[in-house]
């Protein structure tokens, strides 16, 4: 092999983790910074965002808050800051609800960091109670709350069944404009969508996205 060969192999080869860092980075450029992975998520978020503009979403309710602020966009996805900023580019509101004092303080800081306090309120209650009291139709409900595992099954079926009591809760509140993204849907036992998904479809909710995140509309609105 000669000499400009090895050297050009050995600069790929040392170059290969950067190429696949980056060939693998799903960022929201130029929405949000580009330093920011939303990996598995940013399908679903790009879409939703369209279709906010679209739909012309005026009312943003999440359950489970963006407890790790920006830097969670990889793992949690970082939602609240996402839409929250959406929320002010864009003339909307937005409210997430979240049972930890803890989530809800690393949410409230994100917020004020970004300056989106005068758009987003996080509020600190159960999800269910905090929908029961909730006025007032809702464009864009994102279901996000009691964590989902693995490999535990109890906790697998508390979680569907509390996303599932969300939405029951809720729906009255829905229109059939209403946009409805459902966040750990790909994991083994069906994620936290599994019962709720089932229930909606019933309700003439169809499937638009089927990935880590499912997304919903209502047929009346297709
Ligand atoms: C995965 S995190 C939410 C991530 C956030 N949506 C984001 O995009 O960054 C799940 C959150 O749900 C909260 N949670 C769990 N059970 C809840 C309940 N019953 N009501 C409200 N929030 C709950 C947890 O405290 C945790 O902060």
């Amino acid at each position: 092999m000669n000499t400009a060969l090895f050297i050009s192999l050995a600069v790929v080869l040392a170059m290969t983790p950067f190429i696949l860092k980056f060939v693998k980075h799903r960022s929201l450029y130029p929405f949000m910074p580009y330093e920011y992975n939303f990996r598995r998520r940013r399908v679903t978020f790009a879409k939703v965002l369209k279709l906010l503009k679209e739909r012309n979403v005026k009312i943003i309710v999440e359950t489970g808050t963006s407890r790790k602020g920006l830097e969670g966009a990889k793992s949690d996805g970082a939602a609240t800051i996402v839409f929250g900023k959406w929320a002010k580019e864009n003339g909307a509101v937005m409210h997430s609800v979240d049972i930890s004092e803890d989530s809800v303080n690393g949410s409230k800081n994100e917020v004020q960091k970004q300056g989106l306090q005068d758009v987003v309120t996080v509020h600190l209650d159960d999800s269910l109670n905090y929908l029961k009291n909730f006025e007032g139709q809702i464009d864009f409900l994102y279901l996000d709350s009691y964590d989902y595992s693995k490999t535990d099954l109890d906790i697998q079926r508390k979680s569907q069944e509390h996303h599932l009591q969300e939405f029951k809760i809720i729906e009255d509140r829905l229109h059939t404009n209403t946009i409805v993204l459902i966040d750990d849907c790909g994991l083994p036992g069906g994620g936290k969508g599994k019962t709720v998904i089932a229930y909606m479809r019933k309700k003439g909710w169809e499937i638009i996205i089927n990935k880590y995140q499912v997304l919903l509309l209502h047929k009346d609105s297709l």
